[in-house]
């Protein structure tokens, strides 16, 4: 499949836009400074926070390991939205007590509605959940501070 350019220029900070790759669903997420400390909450409640159990490819080298994305563009979540379970679309569910599967102290993230998997907003997936992976982190590359080339 070819790359894909992705622009968010007009994409705000809690916004998520979605592309298509691959006839995949990849979901750009531009992540608030909330959004961004809620992940080191998340560290020891993930499965793999580190994502060294990648589902269908390898999380890029140059990604850091709790953002999931390339650290000069940290705050943007690129993702691809498939659930490594049976393979569902999860839905993002920012807002606490949206659903009663949620946790109380449920941060934003997303939520698989095949089975329940629940994923923090880098797109780990929480422990003791049907999915046994994160969600794929495709390689990708800014062409300019609002355009992305991913694939
Ligand atoms: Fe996502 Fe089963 S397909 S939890």
């Amino acid at each position: 499949g070819a790359p894909v350019e992705a622009d968010i220029s007009d994409l705000k900070p809690g916004e998520m836009k979605v592309f298509e790759w691959r006839g995949k669903p990849v979901w750009i997420l531009k992540r608030t400074p909330e959004m961004m400390a809620s992940l080191a909450k998340t560290e020891d409640k993930v499965a793999d926070p580190k994502s060294e159990k990648p589902y269908t490819m390898d999380m890029p080298e140059y990604c850091d390991k709790q953002s999931r994305s390339r650290k000069e563009h940290s705050d943007v979540l690129i993702t691809v939205g498939i659930c490594s379970h049976l393979g569902c679309s999860p839905s993002s569910k920012f807002a606490a007590g949206a659903q009663p599967s949620l946790p109380d102290d449920w941060a934003g993230g997303f939520l698989c509605p095949c089975h329940g998997s629940t994923f923090d907003l880098a797109g780990r997936v929480y422990k003791n959940k049907p999915a046994p992976q994160n969600l794929d982190v495709p390689r990708h590359m800014y062409l300019s501070d609002t355009k992305i080339l991913i694939g």
